[in-house]
């Protein structure tokens, strides 16, 4: 049986859709902490158990029967993600997913990309043969920017680089070919990306075009921009995490468009002027 965490998530709910097309529910297992919210799956013959990274006894038994576990990350901090793997190995299972980032590594000024370094880390010394699907940063993101733009016009943030935007359809796509196709990933993938790098110039460009509303780039200081953030409410230390995402941008973590994930789904990833097109 193959289990997913995260399944009330939007990618992971994502995955168990498209493994429902490829094989039978009773080999699809979710561990999810809410089991209600994952009713649905229930009634359509997936195996539901109450899961949570926190909870090391609710992983032994959510994940109980597993022939491989896909890890979707949650918290961005490495160390539930260790208590699951863990649980998956001692579940038995013969292989372990987990869902890392593209850019991940020890020096990046945005959080979570030290916690996916961490992770593969302990995947490689845990001594069960994994999959650390290495994915690229979601067009929702961008997305988000856009719908925040709208209201005003202007598209404010600190300096940032180029992003090779990718869709949670085709990412969640290819954690499904990965439970399923033997031989296609093992170890550390390659970046798992949209087609093309775009800054938030070039989205405010696309977004402009796309909508008839001129939206224009307006780049500020980052002091000046995190101020900014906590005098609309958010607390600094999150206003600084965010701060990251920027810097590791303008570092290119997160510029590559590389080939793989077209490669793997045998067609072009979707492009952010497709994402934004469909909102
Ligand atoms: N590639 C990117 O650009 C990018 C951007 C942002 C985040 N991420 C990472 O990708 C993950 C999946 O993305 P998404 O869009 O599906 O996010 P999402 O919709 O927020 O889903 C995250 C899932 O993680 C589960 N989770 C959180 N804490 C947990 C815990 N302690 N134990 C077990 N499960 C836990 C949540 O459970 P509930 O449903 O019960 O809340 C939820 O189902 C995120 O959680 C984050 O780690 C990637």
């Amino acid at each position: 049986m193959m289990i997913i965490t995260g399944a009330t998530g939007q990618l992971g709910r994502g995955v168990v859709d498209r493994l429902l097309a490829r094989v039978p529910a009773d080999r699809i297992g979710v561990s999810v902490r809410d089991v209600p919210r994952a009713g649905d799956l229930a009634r359509r013959g997936v195996r539901v158990r109450r899961g949570d990274f926190a909870d090391p006894a609710s992983l032994a038994y959510a994940f109980e029967g597993a022939s491989r576990v896909l890890v979707v990350s949650g918290p961005a901090d490495a160390g539930p993600h260790r208590t699951a793997i863990e649980a998956a190995k001692a579940a038995g299972a013969g292989r372990i997913l987990y869902t890392s980032h593209m850019g991940a590594n020890p020096a990046s000024p945005f959080l979570p990309m030290p916690s996916h370094a961490e992770t593969e880390h302990d995947l490689r010394e845990i001594g069960v043969p994994f999959t650390a699907l290495r994915n690229g940063f979601y067009a929702t993101t961008a997305l988000n920017f856009v719908s925040q733009a709208l209201e005003t016009g202007r598209l404010v943030a600190p300096e940032d680089g180029p992003v090779s935007w990718t869709a949670h359809a085709d990412l969640a796509e290819a954690a499904a070919i990965a439970l399923t196709e033997d031989g296609r990933l093992d170890g550390v993938t390659p970046p798992l990306t949209g087609p093309e790098s775009l800054d938030l110039a070039d989205v405010a460009a696309i977004a402009s075009e796309l909508t008839g509303r001129e939206i224009t780039r307006v780049t500020v200081p980052d002091g000046e921009w995190v101020a900014g953030m906590v005098s609309r409410g958010m607390p600094e230390q999150q206003a600084r995490f965010l701060l990251g995402m920027f810097e590791a941008s303008r570092r290119g973590e997160f510029a590559e468009a590389g080939p793989a994930l077209g490669d793997l789904l045998g067609r072009k990833p979707a492009a952010l002027r497709d994402v934004l097109a469909n909102r």
